[in-house]
């Protein structure tokens, strides 16, 4: 079966916030990301500043409006700072968009030619849950630093600051309200292509109090996935229904990067600032029971906090960030994949007794 939407990779992934300048600031410092790129009232952007960052292949773009009535400045107020756009470089983005939007897609954004001295770039955008859009970027004949508009930055950034060894995105997860997630299953089967990696339902994920259900979607190549989660009935609120109290709409709940070191990643984050939800000792009292043997020190696992899951294929590390805004909406997660190729189902519960004792802090719960 040939893909009707061969998708070559994530391009970037785009952050509506309240203050670009600052948030890239927080990228740059807490997470080791690299200032590249730059648009705004300097490059005769009147309409928004955009921070470009990138770390290994990873692309960030914060953006903020310069008007009190935009698109971009509603959405801060209706979400606060999250994610608008994750945006797929494909070979057609004309294509792209006529096919997912045969197969019911809602348009956001109709093809588009835009450029500048360095060529030009073809981009069309559909609308996927909550207020999220996926752009369709198209930029073979483009030969400029990212898209047109966008000037080097890196005089700009901040001297010394070395990256923390992440890599690429993993994975980036979707809350859907209850009820709902079959629905989007759907559209990223029917209207994008992709396939059903795995489920889980609120057997695999529940603890005495909160229960959620899960479906990992991928495209054909399995580089692109995105898990859409909804909440289970349980007997006090659940992460994803906080998550959408406080966004105000099915959104992205936290993306997943990788590292090929997980232990020394983790560390200079931690040094940096960057938070992150911690389990209790209990947790490693067992773990080598349940994982069997593991090429890490285990002291140096339970120092720094990390998880650790085994599935058919092999083992995987893994950490969860606390939210990144004040609103408890969008967490990171940092990943390093030992051969497994799952979600580390094994950590579900400890991680939910964790985030629990967020929101019972938070007084959410
Ligand atoms: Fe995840």
């Amino acid at each position: 079966m040939t893909d009707f939407l061969p998708l070559k990779r994530i391009d970037y992934i785009e952050f509506y916030c309240g203050n670009a300048k600052q948030s890239s600031l927080y990228y740059q410092y807490g997470f080791g990301f690299k200032l590249t790129g730059y648009s705004g009232l300097e490059t005769k952007n009147s309409k928004c500043a955009s921070y470009l960052l990138e770390q290994g292949k990873i692309r960030f773009v914060m953006t903020s409006s310069y008007d009190d009535n935009s698109f971009i400045s509603e959405h801060v107020k209706k979400h606060g700072d999250g994610v608008f756009d994750i945006a797929f470089e494909v070979d057609d983005a004309a294509k792209s968009f006529e096919e997912t939007v045969k197969r019911g897609a809602v348009p956001y954004l109709n093809p588009v030619k835009i450029e500048d001295s360095n060529g030009y770039i073809i981009k069309s955008a559909i609308r996927t849950f909550g207020d999220t859009i996926h752009t369709f970027i198209e930029r073979k004949n483009y030969k400029g630093l990212f898209l047109p508009g966008f000037t080097d930055a890196s005089a700009r950034a901040p001297k010394g600051i070395t990256d923390t060894g992440l890599k690429s995105v993993d994975h980036m997860v979707g809350n859907v309200e209850l009820g709902k997630m079959l629905e989007w299953v759907r559209f990223y089967a029917e209207t994008l292509g992709f396939s059903q990696l795995l489920s889980f339902d609120d057997k695999d994920i529940s603890t005495e109090y909160t229960a959620l259900m899960s479906k990992v979607m991928q495209n054909s190549t399995g580089k692109i996935k995105m898990p859409i989660n909804e909440p289970a009935p349980g007997k006090k609120k659940s992460q994803i229904e906080e998550y959408l109290d406080f966004y105000k709409s099915p959104g992205i709940q936290h993306i997943a990067l990788t590292t090929p070191d997980i232990l020394t990643t983790v560390a200079e984050l931690k040094k940096r600032g960057v938070e992150f939800l911690s389990v209790p000792k209990t947790y490693y009292e067992d773990l080598i029971k349940r994982v069997g043997h593991i090429d890490e020190d285990m002291k140096d696992i339970e120092g720094t906090g990390i998880l650790v899951d085994r599935d058919d294929d092999g083992y995987l590390l893994q950490i969860f960030s606390k939210p990144v805004q004040d609103r408890p909406t969008l967490f990171f997660e940092i990943i390093q994949r030992k051969g497994a190729r799952s979600f580390g189902k094994g950590n579900f519960k400890a991680l939910f007794e964790s985030i629990e004792r967020e929101q019972a802090l938070r007084g959410t719960l």
